[in-house]
């Protein structure tokens, strides 16, 4: 067999894998995620997001549900900060784990964050689902001290007023960014 049939083959193979891995990460954690796929926010939603929650050195940022850790990096860079990421699905978790490789006030935990002790977070960050938006507003409100801020991306956060909301310009959706400052 000519050698491009060779490539060609392991390629589409390889590919097929990875889609297949996906698929099946993401279905052995929809009871625990509901319905919170692996999707990233684009860089310029988070560069518009990171610019508008300014962060000083040492304090802590948590992304609730972190995927590949994009996030985690984009601020840690920015700011200095300790940022810790919170993932169920092992494909999102691998890949942040390889991804922030290097960065040593990032940690990436495979744990369900809804048992997660927030207390002492300064910035939230979560981009989940409409489904599961109210439950994690009574989480936040009972767990966060007074002045965390929270973002929310795509989908608000019901009992709260947010203090800004951003359109990022330049992004494919302008979904909303939401951000709210506990009392
Ligand atoms: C839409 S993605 C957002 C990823 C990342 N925050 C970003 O904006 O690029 C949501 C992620 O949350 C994770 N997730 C959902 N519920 C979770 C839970 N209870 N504990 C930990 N991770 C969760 C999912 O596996 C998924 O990777």
């Amino acid at each position: 067999m000519p050698a491009w049939i060779w490539i060609f083959v392991i390629i589409t193979g390889s590919l097929f894998a990875i889609k297949m891995a996906y698929v099946l990460c993401t279905a052995m954690v929809l009871p625990t995620t509901q319905g919170a796929l692996f999707v990233s926010t684009s860089r310029a939603r988070i560069r518009a997001f990171i610019k508008a929650v300014p962060m000083k050195t040492g304090e802590i940022l948590v992304d609730l549900g972190c995927g590949d850790g994009r996030i985690l990096r984009q601020a840690h860079k920015c700011y200095r900060i300790k940022a810790i990421g919170y993932e169920v699905n092992l494909m999102a978790y691998l890949k942040a784990r390889v991804l922030s490789l290097g960065f040593k006030n990032i940690e990436i935990r495979r744990r369900n964050f809804w048992s997660a002790n927030l207390s002492e977070a300064d910035v939230v960050v979560c981009y989940l689902y409409p489904d599961v938006m109210k439950k994690l507003s009574a989480k936040l409100k009972a767990n966060l001290k007074p002045g965390a801020v929270i973002v929310a991306c795509n989908f608000m956060l019901p009992g709260f007023e947010p203090s800004r909301v951003l359109h990022p310009a330049g992004t494919l959706h302008s979904d909303p960014v939401y951000i709210y400052r506990t009392g």
